[in-house]
């Protein structure tokens, strides 16, 4: 790339190196620390992924059995928190919720401006385990439901399911909902993880990168889609309408949420590991016409653009099938992402440089102001 050329969308633009997550388009691959994430999502739990991510090994017995105490202690809604999800009020969208919360959280922090590995670490995992406590008030208040008490003797994914509905997952619900946590948590320099490392690289602290990122996140054309996908479904509705709506949708030259991704061009790492897993909950809750409408729409998409399907595609119906109420989505990938953001947080401060990029000025020429203004 020539000094000076531009690349709009930064499309293609390598900025810097990573050890965290190598994305692979040429052979369609996932690896987070030199793991196939396949792998990971079948054979680890979330934590042990979560350690493997800020940490670059896999966690040692004594390591990870210290760390799951730690998480489990630091689950519990802080009555501060949940009386500022409160006055959100219910018009705001829950990612407006969950970022507000984290603002706070970050804010209460003792250590607040302390960016020392230590200290960051230990936000990083006080993160992890106090997001799902809001999200699952959130969904949870929208119902006039009480919030629900973490148990300690549930792992990080089944107590999410646990605070958010009540009751205890069956195994597929909670197999599912981890395998989609593990393929959410990291995925190199997407936006909003940029987003972290542009906030960090400015030497501002760790919860100002997470919030930012979650801004970033929201928006359709990123972790909003998972949302968005199911917002087309329920208009789409019956099965048998998926192809006239498709053809409507391209011809009004709507963006198909779902489908198409900046970096893989022949599919998504990780779809095959996620539809699998959304399969077993639609035979779990013999879901026949939301798969039969899953797979019409993305054979139709592929006929007409040859685009396939990404992340959020086989994730949006599981969350529904799971119980998630549809505006929930986004916040469930923050609850997964804050671990690779975080992770890149602490990457960027390592070896740090004040991302400042060029812009080619297409405004006036210089010219006078006039007397008298
Ligand atoms: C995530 O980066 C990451 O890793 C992100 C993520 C992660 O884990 O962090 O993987 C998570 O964000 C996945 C993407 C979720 N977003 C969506 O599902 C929204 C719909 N997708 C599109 O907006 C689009 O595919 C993007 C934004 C994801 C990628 O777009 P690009 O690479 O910028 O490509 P483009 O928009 O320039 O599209 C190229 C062509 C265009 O046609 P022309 O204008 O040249 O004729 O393909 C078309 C686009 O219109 N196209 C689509 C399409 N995706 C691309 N047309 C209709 N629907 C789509 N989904």
């Amino acid at each position: 790339m020539a000094d000076g050329e531009i690349r709009k969308g930064l499309a293609g633009v390598v900025v810097d190196t990573t050890a965290i997550s190598k994305v692979n388009p040429e052979t369609n691959s996932l690896l987070y620390r030199g793991y196939p994430v396949q792998q990971l999502a079948e054979r680890c739990s979330f934590e042990q992924v979560a350690w493997l991510l800020w940490h670059g090994e896999l966690p040692a017995p004594e390591e990870l059995a210290a760390f799951e105490a730690r998480e489990r202690a630091g689950r519990a809604l802080d009555p501060r928190v949940r009386a500022v999800v409160d006055a959100a009020g219910r018009t705001a969208h829950p990612m407006d919720v969950v970022r507000t919360a984290v603002s706070l959280l970050s804010a209460l922090d003792a250590d607040a401006h302390d960016s020392s590995p230590a200290a960051e670490l230990a936000k990083a995992e006080r993160l992890l385990a106090a997001i799902p406590a809001v999200v699952a008030y959130d969904q949870r208040r929208r119902r006039d439901l009480e919030p629900v008490e973490p148990r300690d003797d549930l792992d990080w994914s089944r107590n999410f399911l646990w605070m958010t509905f009540g009751e205890e997952p069956t195994a597929t619900a909670a197999d599912v909902f981890r395998i989609s946590m593990v393929l959410y948590a990291e995925h190199s320099f997407n936006a909003s993880t940029f987003t972290a490392r542009v906030v960090t690289s400015t030497l501002s602290d760790l919860g100002s990168a997470v919030v930012a990122a979650i801004g970033a996140l929201k928006g359709p054309l990123h972790g909003g889609a998972n949302e968005a996908v199911m917002i087309a479904f329920d208009e789409i509705g019956d099965p048998g309408k998926a192809e006239a709506w498709l053809d409507d949708a391209l011809a009004a030259k709507r963006k198909i949420m779902g489908f198409g991704h900046r970096v893989y061009k022949h599919g998504d790492s990780r779809v095959p590991t996620m539809e699998a897993a959304m399969r077993r909950l639609v035979q779990e809750h013999g879901a026949d016409a939301l798969v039969e409408l899953y797979d019409r729409l993305a054979a139709a998409m592929d006929v007409a653009k040859g685009i396939k399907p990404n992340l959020d595609y086989p994730s949006g119906p599981a969350y529904r099938l799971l119980g998630f109420d549809t505006e929930q989505f986004t916040p469930l990938f923050v609850a997964a992402r804050v671990v690779g953001w975080t992770a890149h947080v602490m990457e960027q401060r390592a070896a740090n440089a004040l991302i400042r990029p060029l812009s080619a000025y297409v405004g006036p020429e210089e010219r006078e102001v006039p007397v008298g203004g």
